[in-house]
């Protein structure tokens, strides 16, 4: 089902695990992206702590200490508490509620074949991952995005299966739950009230989609549905789930929206990991860094000046990629091939890039971490506005499940 309904704000949303500081691979892998996103959509990002916790419940201090860091470092980074809310998992209740209620409904085969759960079982074998919360890692991640009724989830490739579980627990949500008792006679009246001419429409639209499959004829009928000024949004809800035969749509699917970063080289021309240790961290001491970049390995045919080098073997090259233009490339790859440059001149480039990219991060960091204050105070603001939309997506969820006392 396409649940990209046109004349509605797309809502975007993200998370990040609190596991440490953040490097360049962050900051050209995912923070780059959500600063553009923030000014396209009404965006949602936060700090996924109880997700850290599912693998480093042995070591919670490392999540304490993450959490702030990383906040600032997204600050320092561009992104603008004024574009997007920004808050933090763990102070949102309801992503627990959600997940316990949508945990009744799922499948444990659907969780067992979520390709990232063998994977990361095997990778961090010296830990014990046979637990429950582990599990369940990516339904907290699909409660994560269906509390926001997010449309787009920015995610890197190795999220996408969690994004599809997502979509299939939303599907089966709403088969089980979005049909009330007497829908029909619901949706009729809402008809009614959309007024005579865009109600007959409607019911146009809505058969050739229904018996012929008109493609075209569903996204009129949303269109016309998203424009309604008169009908409240449950009948709104109700009748974007009628025009597909069903009921109400209470909790849509999201998609997920691949980054088209490329993986950031880290300092041996590997991806840029933690785990490699090969990172730049946004912080690091800019000393520091020129001295690690002046280190570096390169193509270890080079040992003495004028043997000549090859890029495409040297973990310099990648760099080059990111931050060189065609003219600088070229320069290299002449002076390499010929041994006409040595690899300090070709990394100074590099240096000056990295050093040049990172000086207005870490003078914002500066600020940020010289005013804790005013970080608590964004997080609590994006806390609350988040709390706003969790609620009236739990008010509609405890109905839907038979809990709506009130
Ligand atoms: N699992 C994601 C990661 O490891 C983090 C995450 C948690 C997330 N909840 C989310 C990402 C919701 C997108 C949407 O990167
Ligand atoms: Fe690598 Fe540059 Fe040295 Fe060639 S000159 S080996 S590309 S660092």
């Amino acid at each position: 089902m396409n649940t990209v309904i046109p004349g509605q704000t797309q809502r975007v949303l993200s998370g990040m695990r609190a596991t440490g500081r953040l490097h360049l691979g962050h900051y050209h892998g995912v923070l780059k992206n959500w600063i553009e996103l923030q000014n396209q959509y009404e965006c949602f990002f936060f700090v996924a702590d109880w997700h850290a916790l599912t693998t480093h419940y042995d070591d919670p201090a490392i999540i304490e200490a993450s959490v702030w860091d990383m906040v600032v470092d997204w600050l320092a980074a561009g992104v603008d508490p004024q574009n997007a809310t920004l808050f933090i998992q763990s102070r949102i209740m309801e992503h627990a509620e959600l997940h316990l209620l949508l945990s009744m409904i799922t499948p444990l085969g659907w969780l067992e074949r979520v390709p990232s759960y063998k994977d990361q079982q095997a990778r961090l074998h010296t830990k014990d991952l046979d637990t429950y919360g582990f599990l369940g890692y990516p339904l907290l991640q699909s409660a994560d995005i269906l509390i926001y009724r997010a449309s787009l989830v920015p995610v890197g490739d190795d999220q996408v299966a969690h994004v599809e579980l997502t979509r299939e627990i939303a599907r089966r949500f709403n088969h089980l739950y979005g049909r009330d008792p007497g829908y029909e006679d619901y949706a009729e009246q809402a008809i009614k009230k959309m007024g005579k001419k865009a109600g007959k429409l409607y019911r146009q639209l809505r058969t050739a989609f229904l018996e012929k499959g008109d493609q075209e004829a569903l996204d009129k009928a949303r269109a016309i549905l998203g424009s309604q000024k008169n009908i409240s949004l449950g009948d709104k809800e109700r009748l974007y789930g009628y025009l597909e035969g069903g009921g109400k749509m209470i909790l849509p699917e999201p998609q997920a929206l691949l980054t088209t970063a490329s993986k950031m080289p880290g300092l041996d021309g590997q991806k840029m990991s933690k785990s490699y240790d090969n990172t730049i961290g946004l912080r690091d001491d800019p000393a520091e860094i020129e001295q690690r970049l002046k280190t570096m390995p390169t193509d270890p045919a080079r040992v003495r000046r004028n043997d000549p080098g090859n890029p495409d073997i040297c973990p310099v090259w990648p760099l080059h990629e990111v931050y060189s233009d065609d003219d600088t490339r070229k320069w290299v790859r002449e002076g390499c091939t010929t041994a006409g440059i040595g690899c300090l001149e070709c990394k100074q480039p590099v240096i000056e890039a990295i050093l040049a990219e990172l000086e207005p991060i870490q003078t914002r960091a500066k600020e940020f971490t010289k005013d804790p204050m005013l970080v608590r105070t964004i997080i609590n603001d994006g806390c609350k506005r988040a709390t706003e939309v969790a609620e009236e997506t739990m008010e509609d969820v405890r109905e839907a499940m038979g809990l709506g006392y009130s």
